[in-house]
């Protein structure tokens, strides 16, 4: 790997450490070449996804395993209108959790659309797939790298649409929470209660 360009992060895997990198020129010829099986991916990974993270739509980042593209997973930051059920749910876990640490600050929502990060894109390729990459990519790098962007940007958790793909978020611990008629779904993954304890602790700690 060029000495100029530095991983994001280095993640463990059953294939040994792989390294997450931000998309790169450096990486061009590799992506031309990358193929999960999936026409979508594989379309967005080829012709998008560059375009898109330097005009800010979304973040790709790239799975480097052994030097090999390996997978790539992508970012956007988005507002989603949960259903009233749910919403309801998410606004009494809160206040939940407000009356156990005692606070009496109020929360209530009126508006339906709540901000979410977005997991837009994920691709592993087919060489390396049914090897656990994927679940290592999301359990070391999604949710962590989520949790962070939540904290510091704000949002309450991971929403994805799948079609092809879910059991395998559903294994993961993402929620189902939408299922449409063309046999796509969303799967919502929950960081709020973290949210709130990374913050709480920021908010409340002594000058
Ligand atoms: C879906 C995908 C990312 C999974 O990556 P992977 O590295 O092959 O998955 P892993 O080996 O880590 O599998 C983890 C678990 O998910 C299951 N799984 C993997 N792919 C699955 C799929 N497409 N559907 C349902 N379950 C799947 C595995 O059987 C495994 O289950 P286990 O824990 O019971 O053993 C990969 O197959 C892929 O890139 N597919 C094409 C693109 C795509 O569908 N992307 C997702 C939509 S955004």
């Amino acid at each position: 790997m060029s000495k100029n360009i530095q991983p994001y992060d280095t993640i463990s895997t059953p294939l040994g450490n792989c390294y997450i990198y931000t998309i790169h020129s450096y990486f061009i010829n590799k992506l031309a070449s990358f193929d999960c099986g999936e026409k979508e991916q594989n379309d967005f990974i080829k012709r998008f996804a560059v375009g898109h993270y330097l005009a800010g739509i979304n973040h790709t980042f790239l799975l480097i395993c052994n030097n090999d593209l390996a997978g790539f997973i992508s970012f956007s930051s988005y507002s989603y209108a949960f259903a009233e059920g749910f919403l309801d749910k998410i606004k009494k876990a809160i206040k939940e959790e407000f009356n156990k640490r005692g606070l009496p600050h109020e929360f209530d929502v009126s508006f339906k659309k709540l901000p979410v990060i977005l997991l837009g894109q994920l691709g592993i390729d087919k060489r390396y797939q049914g090897k656990g990459l994927g679940r290592s990519l999301i359990r070391e790098f999604v949710i962590p790298y989520s949790l962070n962007y939540c904290a510091e940007n704000s949002c309450i958790g991971i929403l994805v649409y799948t079609r092809s793909a879910k059991d395998f978020y559903r294994k993961l611990g993402f929620q189902l929470i939408y299922e449409d008629k063309n046999g796509g779904a969303n799967y919502f993954y929950s960081l709020y209660k973290n949210v709130l304890e990374i913050r709480y602790k920021t908010f409340s700690s002594k000058p």
